[in-house]
């Protein structure tokens, strides 16, 4: 167990810089996960905290120690990559007990080690198998096993389950919020999965462009984004948008109008706003309601007309156009019988929506209002 501490981290590779004063806290023990849009630095700081990449600038400190410059073998962390390389002409329990073995243990000691790892991953009657002879579920097992083996101080998950199909990963990521529990590691978990973050995370790092935008709980993050790339990066299908300007701003919060001169007073600080500041108007598509009743009672009510329908099962995803221009998705359940060309009477309620300024700050909440996550 131990915690990790990221200061003032800068990467330049060329004169690219990918990691930009990255400062990051975990704590013992936490699950801490790193979003963000491809190439925006995971694996590199993944790789800076393992030893195999050194920063252009700032420390990286486990346990209070500083291991900026210690080999990647004395920081007592173990990688787990998405693409992991098993030795294929080893059986499991060899390729378990692989490091093991250089680390010069006992024999028995390394048995031990090695059945205890698979009593953990349930893979005890593949040990004498080669990992030809596995699934790429089992595999992925082998090579958290692996892992874990080395008793690490902390655990790096680079996509670790990106490779599986659906239901495996479902499995895999039960697998290991039990294996977290059990070990009580501290893990730091890289995914493009907004279910894995939002499941898996004890808290979040959203990274873009080499920085951190937030860090926070996942009902932090869904519930306040601090910016609109925040807002639009956390949540599935993504948060809707759409360009308004304030029309009026006092005690109880800003007033935009929103295309078709529909007015809404959104209760947030417009502290800085001015009426005709443009502003960027939010609402995540599970927040917009079909009628009321089902979806909870309406501040607004906006005319919208169906494009595509799109049946998920227990819900229904909706694309749609307001005022014959501006798209708008809405997540939906029980409302089954809306269909293409329909026309629809979508519901907003204005607490469940977000404001964010020409800079892409959003604009906080009032005080008294305390923003529900979900609906
Ligand atoms: N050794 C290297 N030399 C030069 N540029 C590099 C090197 N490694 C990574 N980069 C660049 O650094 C940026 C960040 O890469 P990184 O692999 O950390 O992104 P990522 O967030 O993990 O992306 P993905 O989600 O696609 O895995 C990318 O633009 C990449 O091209
Ligand atoms: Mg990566």
């Amino acid at each position: 167990m131990s915690q990790v501490k990221l200061k003032g981290i800068d990467k330049v590779f060329g004169n690219t810089q990918v990691l930009d004063g990255v400062e990051i806290d975990i704590a013992d023990g936490e699950f801490m996960v790193f979003v963000g849009p491809s190439g925006c630095g995971k694996t590199t700081l993944m790789r800076t905290i393992a030893g195999l990449e050194r920063p252009s600038a700032g420390h990286v400190l486990i346990d209070e120690a500083d291991v900026t410059r210690a080999h990647p073998a004395h920081r007592g962390v173990a990688m787990v990559f998405q693409s992991y390389a098993l030795y294929p002409h080893m059986t499991v329990f060899e390729n378990i007990a692989f490091g093991l073995r250089l680390s010069k243990k006992s024999r028995s000691d390394v048995d031990a080690a090695v059945r205890d790892v698979a009593s953990i991953l349930q893979i005890e009657p593949l040990l004498e198998r080669k990992p030809s002879a596995l699934s790429g579920g089992q595999r992925q097992r082998v090579a958290i096993g692996r892992a874990i083996v080395r008793d690490p101080k902390v655990f790096l998950f680079d996509e670790p389950l990106s490779n599986l199909d659906a239901a495996l990963r479902v499995q895999m990521r039960v697998e290991l919020i039990k294996l977290h529990q059990r070990l009580k590691a501290t893990m730091i978990y890289v995914t493009h999965d907004q279910t894995e973050a939002m499941t898996m995370a004890d808290r979040i790092v959203v990274l873009n462009g080499g920085r951190v935008e937030q860090l926070g709980t996942p009902l932090e993050l869904y519930g306040r984004p601090v910016n609109r790339f925040v807002a639009g990066f956390i949540g599935s299908p993504k948060m809707n948008f759409l360009e308004v300007s304030a029309s009026r701003v006092d005690d109880g919060g800003v007033t935009v109008t929103l295309p078709g001169d529909v007015e809404l007073t959104v209760p947030v600080d417009g502290e800085g706003v001015e009426v005709g500041s443009a502003l960027t108007f939010g609402v995540r598509p599970e927040h917009v309601g079909i009628r009321d009743g089902v979806d909870g009672p309406a501040d607004v009510r906006l005319s919208a007309q169906v494009d595509l329908v799109e049946h998920l099962g227990s819900e229904i995803l909706v694309h749609a156009k307001l005022f014959d221009d501006y798209q708008i998705e809405i997540k939906s359940t029980g409302h089954d019988s809306v269909t293409h060309d329909d026309r629809l009477e979508v519901a907003i309620r204005t607490r469940l929506c977000h404001l964010f300024g020409d800079d892409g700050r959003a604009l906080s909440p009032l005080a008294d209002e305390s923003t529900p996550v979900t609906a």
